[in-house]
């Protein structure tokens, strides 16, 4: 339901003209406030030199801005090609921290089949933060979002 309205609320600043950069901040602050429990939340943009570079994001400031696919939970998820739901970050052993309160992490990828275009990447102050409600939400706006990038690279082809 929660992913549904955010959706609707998305879709009506779509339909309003907002351009890609406004819809991607929106889409930050959505996911950010679909729980109390989401403490940092943000969009990583992968590049084509398999680099994932920071977008928009709420929360404390991080220094992890360039994260290579393969390094820590957000470069995992690009190089296996898999959501990450990690329940207690401090058993991972390349997690980057990004604050020392963190403890459960959550990376959902904007993709289309195996193009990934970037990623959805939370993070919380509570062990265990995602449970399967709150990562099917994450991953419908994550869809929405998909379908975002997939228009602006076929516009840049037409272009
Ligand atoms: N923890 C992430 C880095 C990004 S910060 O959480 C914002 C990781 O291990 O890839």
């Amino acid at each position: 339901m929660k992913a549904d309205q955010v959706i609707a609320r998305l879709d009506a600043l779509a339909a309003q003209g907002a351009e890609f950069e406004a819809l991607l901040d929106a889409a930050v602050a959505e996911v950010h406030g679909m729980s109390p429990r989401f403490h940092w939340t943000g969009i990583y943009e992968l590049f084509p030199d398999n680099v994932l570079r920071l977008g928009p994001f709420l929360g404390a400031p991080t220094d992890h801005v360039f994260i290579g696919v393969g390094n820590g939970v957000c470069g995992t998820a690009v190089a296996e090609k898999r959501d990450q739901n990690i329940p207690d970050v401090r058993c991972i052993a390349n997690y980057l921290a990004c604050s020392s309160e963190t403890r459960s992490e959550l990376v959902v990828l904007i993709r289309a089949g195996d193009v990934i275009f970037a990623q959805i990447d939370i993070d919380s102050h509570e062990v265990a933060a995602f449970d399967e409600a709150a990562v099917a939400d994450v991953q419908q706006v994550a869809n929405w979002l998909s379908q975002l990038y997939q228009r602006r690279v076929n516009a840049g082809r037409a272009a």
